[in-house]
């Protein structure tokens, strides 16, 4: 059998994702019900910075007796030039999991076509769809199934925007996207779920009735260059109480973080109930263990 793999949310059946989430709704609640990992070992490859995802990744595997090992390309022979595929084929002789922080997509698969064990995507420039599985089971946990609701995404059409476009097929939710004009998702992800998905320049029209608003950062991990333009680019797109006003009285307000205040959304609605960035940023730890339960298992 082939190994699986999670470099996209669309790499496994649509109903092993909704399982997963469920499994970490059930996880939150009793965790000793969690799987035993000893003996299993979760290989961590960070190429950027992170606290959440790496932070989960850890504290899931100590609390079901595995261990886990960091990398990065600065303390290993990746960041000396040794091929991805070489690193892919030993690393996977010694440990059971391998979760990712790249920059290009492609490192991912590469690593992922000569790897013996499952790999996951921790964010690559393209994809975030570890932050999916937290964000879809915070929606669920406050307001149930996301099946059928609109969603919202205001801002970059970066690597969590195009996992929202993923998960808008796998969870069954329509997406409103408003991005500046220069900084729409991927073409080819957006005409293969056109059904579903559509794309403004107008915050406004995207949140209107909206059950869930969405941002990110204006400048990601690897586009530090560019934040003076950016920041004149995104600015009518910062979200703000009154943008929220349009959505549904009950929607709720994510962000994956780390969150710029003042720049794509205002420091009072992080504060504000609708807020649930919070819950959504500790459903990391839940929903990835979730995750290397199913993979490792
Ligand atoms: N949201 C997220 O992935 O955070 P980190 O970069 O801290 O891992
Ligand atoms: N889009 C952001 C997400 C950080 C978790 C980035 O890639 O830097």
């Amino acid at each position: 059998m082939s190994v699986p793999h999670f470099l996209t949310l669309l790499d496994l059946p649509s109903s092993d994702v909704l399982e997963i989430v469920s499994r970490a709704i059930e996880l939150k609640t009793n965790p000793a019900a969690a799987n035993n990992q000893s003996r299993k070992t979760l290989g961590l490859i960070f190429e950027k910075s992170s606290t959440r995802t790496r932070v989960a990744f850890e504290v899931a595997m100590t609390q079901m007796n595995g261990a886990s090992l960091f990398l990065t390309s600065g303390n290993s022979q990746l960041g000396r030039g040794e091929p991805i595929e070489d690193a892919a084929r030993v690393l996977s002789r010694m440990v059971d999991c391998v979760a990712m922080r790249t920059f290009a997509h492609n490192d991912l698969e590469r690593f992922a076509a000569y790897s013996r064990v499952p790999v996951i995507n921790a964010l690559s420039n393209d994809f975030h769809p570890c932050q999916l599985l937290a964000d879809m089971q915070t929606f669920i946990e406050h307001r149930g199934s996301i099946s059928g609701k609109r969603v919202a995404w205001v801002g970059d059409g970066n690597n969590m925007c195009q996992s929202y476009i993923n998960a808008s097929s796998v969870f069954d939710f329509e997406l409103n996207i408003a991005s500046p004009a220069d900084f729409s998702p991927d073409s080819d992800l957006l005409a293969a779920n056109s059904d579903r998905v559509s794309v403004s320049t107008s915050p406004r029209q995207a949140v209107a009735d909206a059950d869930l608003v969405v941002t990110d950062v204006w400048a990601s991990m690897g586009q530090e260059s560019e934040k003076a333009k950016r920041l004149i680019a995104f600015a009518d797109f910062e979200v703000s109480g009154e943008l929220m006003s349009l959505a549904k009285a009950d929607a709720l307000f994510m962000h994956c973080l780390p969150a710029h205040r003042g720049e794509e959304v205002t420091a009072e609605l992080l504060d504000r109930d609708a807020s649930v960035v919070w819950d959504e940023a500790e459903n990391r730890m839940h929903s990835q263990k979730a995750l290397l339960e199913y993979l490792l298992n």
